[in-house]
């Protein structure tokens, strides 16, 4: 198939450029670059041997995201472009909804006026919010948000409910992401934090590689068996594999289906760490701080949807998630970002 690709220079969406590729379909990227490098499309084009057709275009541009639609006969789309901080969205909630509500709905216009009826959305485990026992199943349907960020994934769930409620041709996925972290054995592609990094992985390699004095825990009183928060953490290659089974199967079926990635296991901070020193073959400095306002204890998925629907069921494990972590921040200064 041909597949339109929103956000295919960012860390979610060139993994899943490159197992596209890896399986036939022919991409075309469009990005704004706000949060990514075109460098990435040349990363791409070496690990795949094929150089994707790149548009520099922000989704709030009607008339870029036409010229898009006119110049390729899409037969489907998968829709990462969006801000994604968390903290930075409660900071700047106006700009958050623009570009992941109005972006999006340009988005979704110009697939309705162009027929282009296949969708795979990407969504958070963040939307089950604090709301729910673990693990997090999909018909618990969504939670309360504690985040403009959280709370644009959910807007965007309802609106793509909605929208295939209205045309019964109309397929989307819609797959909520647990935690994403690792990168491509190759080394070339991986998570290239901006500024200081919120996220717990590339924090902790900020610290292996000397960037950052220690990691802050960010509490150890938590309900859980060493007190650190506990997350579902999934090798990003394992979830880029489940955007090409998810997009192959909406293109066989009709109507919405919200579907969990995961791996169904939940490790600790603590034990994140212990597997990055095993992985950088160094001990990592650490201090145990107040927790982050906002955080849950525990979250990680019921994954029998994925296995049921997509025969989708991660691979790869801690370790190798944080071998191959390491070995991209390695090597980060040696790609031209
Ligand atoms: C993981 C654990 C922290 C940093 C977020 C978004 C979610 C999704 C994934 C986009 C928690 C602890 C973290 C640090 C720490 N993003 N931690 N010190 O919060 O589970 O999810 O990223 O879709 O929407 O909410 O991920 O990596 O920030 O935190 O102790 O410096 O690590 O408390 O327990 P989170 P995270």
């Amino acid at each position: 198939m041909k597949i339109l690709v929103t956000g295919g220079t960012g860390y979610i969406g060139s993994h899943t450029c490159v197992e596209l590729i890896g399986s036939g379909h022919e991409v075309v990227i469009l990005d704004n670059l706000y949060n990514s490098s075109e460098n990435v499309i040349d990363r791409i084009e070496t690990i795949t041997g094929v150089r994707p057709a790149f548009y520099r275009t922000d989704i709030l541009d009607k008339e870029g995201l036409e010229k898009v639609f006119q110049e390729n006969d899409f037969e489907a789309v998968i829709h990462f472009a969006g801000y994604k901080a968390v903290g930075e969205s409660v900071a700047i909630p106006l700009t958050y909804y623009e570009n992941n509500i109005s972006g999006s709905i340009n988005l979704y216009q110009m697939m309705k006026k162009y027929g282009v009826r296949n969708l795979v959305f990407s969504s958070s485990a963040t939307v089950y919010g604090d709301d729910f026992e673990v693990p997090f199943k999909e018909e618990y349907g969504l939670g309360t948000t504690t985040n403009p960020y959280g709370t644009s994934k959910k807007m965007n769930e309802m609106i793509i409910t909605d929208m295939d409620n209205a045309d019964p041709e109309r397929s989307s996925v819609l797959l909520r992401y647990f935690n994403p972290i690792g990168a491509h054995s190759s080394g070339l592609i991986g998570e290239i934090p901006n500024g200081i990094p919120n996220n717990l992985l590339p924090y902790v390699a900020q610290v292996a590689s000397g960037q950052r004095e220690y990691l802050r825990v960010f509490g150890n009183d938590y309900d859980t068996p060493d007190g650190t928060g506990v997350r579902d953490y999934v090798h990003v290659v394992d979830l880029a594999r489940a955007h090409v089974k998810a997009i192959e199967y909406a293109a066989e079926h009709t109507g919405t289906e919200v579907i969990n990635i995961g791996t169904g296991k939940g490790y600790s901070v603590m034990q994140i760490l212990k597997a990055y020193e095993k992985a950088c073959g160094k001990e990592l400095p650490y201090k145990v701080v107040d927790r982050r306002p906002g955080d849950i204890a525990v979250c990680y998925a019921d994954t029998k949807k994925a296995e049921e629907l997509l025969g989708f069921k991660a691979e790869y494990d801690i370790d190798r998630m944080c071998e191959d972590s390491y070995r991209f921040y390695a090597n980060l200064e040696n790609i031209d970002k």
